[in-house]
């Protein structure tokens, strides 16, 4: 990132300090130039990038509709500055899903499995926070997956069970996703099948996880026997 230029604009008689840096959104790089500095993160996507999936609700940091990942991490993208994030991996809700095949123009646009579950459960009515429920929701399952306890865990170093051959604690799971998840509002209350949604996205990955192998070294142990 260059130096912030602070150069006396005219705009509405103030001086704008603008600078430029460049962002990497979705695997993209984008170079930027004369950003005033105190675009957030939100505005420079919608408004400068048309990367318009982020909704913006309140612009306070209150409804998560603007949520994105920065480094895996969710934020608030309206409560951050652009320009703190250079060198950053940002993800929108447009990079959630894995790539399409460019060169098949007949195959199916690809979703993401928290994306499907979304769908399967009809876990929104005008979508509106759907983008940023799904980011976060995104970064719930990292959180869930690296043992990242949350206000309601009991046990803070495991908050819940990582015996992958052992059933999950469904009340604790409910517990950790609607805790994890009340950054983020829904005003058509949506919030019972966006639950749902995210139980069968952790359900998929506990499976995606489980070694594939174990069963042909079982059979193969039994055969031996
Ligand atoms: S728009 Fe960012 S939290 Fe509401
Ligand atoms: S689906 Fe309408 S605000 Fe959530």
């Amino acid at each position: 990132m260059s130096a912030p230029n602070s150069e006396p604009t005219t705009h509405s008689g103030e001086h704008i300090t603008t600078a430029d840096f460049s962002l990497t959104i979705n695997g993209q790089t984008y170079d930027l130039q004369g950003i005033d500095t105190r675009t957030s993160l939100l505005d420079l996507c919608r408004n400068t990038l048309a990367l318009t999936g982020s909704k913006k609700g309140c612009d306070h940091g209150q409804c998560g509709a603007c949520t994105m990942l920065v480094n895996g991490v969710r934020v608030n993208s309206c409560l951050t500055f652009a320009v703190m994030h250079a060198g950053d991996e940002i993800t929108t809700i447009e990079g959630i899903a894995p790539p399409n095949d460019l060169d098949d123009d007949s195959a199916p646009a690809k979703l993401a499995p928290i994306q499907q579950a979304f769908l399967d459960h009809d876990a929104f009515q005008c979508g509106y926070c759907t983008s940023g429920q799904i980011c976060s929701a995104t970064a719930l399952l990292n959180e869930l997956r690296e043992n990242t306890p949350s206000y309601v865990s009991v046990n803070l170093a495991q908050p819940l069970p990582d015996d992958l051959g052992e059933a999950i604690d469904q009340h604790a799971l409910r517990r950790e996703i609607r805790e994890r998840m009340s950054g983020n509002l829904c005003r058509c209350s949506a919030y019972p099948n966006i639950v749902r949604a995210i139980e069968q996205a952790f359900a998929i990955e506990l499976d995606a996880l489980k070694p594939t192998d174990l069963t042909d070294n079982q059979s193969t142990t039994e055969a031996d026997i």
